[in-house]
């Protein structure tokens, strides 16, 4: 499973790159703004420090034209940039457009099998199903990731699947369950993968035995 990180944050993406845990970052509009940075200041960073794996970045206009020509713009800005654009009427006209461009596209607000059916046909490269939103309102987000992996299988559509909205370790471990190719994680929810209490006190016992037993290897 791919790990993409889900932010625009700049601190968080190198602590991830150290780990070499990054395969790829996808941001929204609110992570840009909780940068507190301009927008293309944060972006431009983000593709100076990750130049080759995929960023999506995601178009604010709402008409198919008009998502065309940001798409275009932000896709000018690196080879990796990918186009995320919202799962509506208009977006979908804009994928089909920017998929014959060999443009690359996320589509994203997916909530539900039909809708990923739709933007895999349509040529996305990925789509991003939202599962904590879905749990949000009472829905099972991981039921509907199930569906559309299984329904991509059924056409064998090569669109991505990218699980957007996690929220905790759990989302992470049943998508890896799961198959998905691609889960995009917060940085708060990598670091709680990485850390078990068992570990550190396992280490902590072996660091006292050590020294009792006056073990120094260098
Ligand atoms: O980037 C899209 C998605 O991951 C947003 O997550 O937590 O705002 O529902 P969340």
């Amino acid at each position: 499973m791919k790990i993409f990180l889900d932010t625009a944050k700049i601190e968080e993406i190198r602590r991830a790159k150290e780990w070499g845990l990054l395969d790829g970052i996808t941001t929204n509009p609110t992570l840009l703004a909780q940068t507190g940075k301009p927008w293309k200041e944060a972006v431009l960073e983000i593709i100076k420090e990750v130049p080759d794996k995929p960023i999506s970045l995601e178009v604010i206009d709402t008409t198919w034209e008009g998502m065309i020509r940001e798409a275009r713009e932000l896709a000018k800005m690196g080879d990796n940039v990918v186009i995320k654009i919202p799962f509506t009427q208009e977006g979908l006209k804009a994928i089909r457009v920017l998929s014959q461009e060999g443009i690359k596209t996320n589509v994203t607000l997916i909530f539900s099998p039909l809708q990923a059916l739709v933007a895999g046909k349509l040529g996305a490269t990925y789509v991003s199903p939202f599962l904590g939103r879905l749990d949000d309102i009472g829905h099972d987000g991981m039921l509907v990731l199930e569906e559309i992996i299984h329904i991509y299988e059924n056409y064998g559509i090569e669109t991505q699947i990218i699980a957007a909205s996690i929220r905790h370790v759990d989302h992470v471990r049943r998508c890896a369950h799961l198959g998905v190719a691609i889960a995009t994680i917060p940085f708060k929810v990598l670091e709680q993968m990485l850390k078990h209490p068992l570990t550190d006190i396992g280490l902590a016992k072996f660091i006292e035995d050590a020294q009792k037993a006056g073990i120094q290897i260098l």
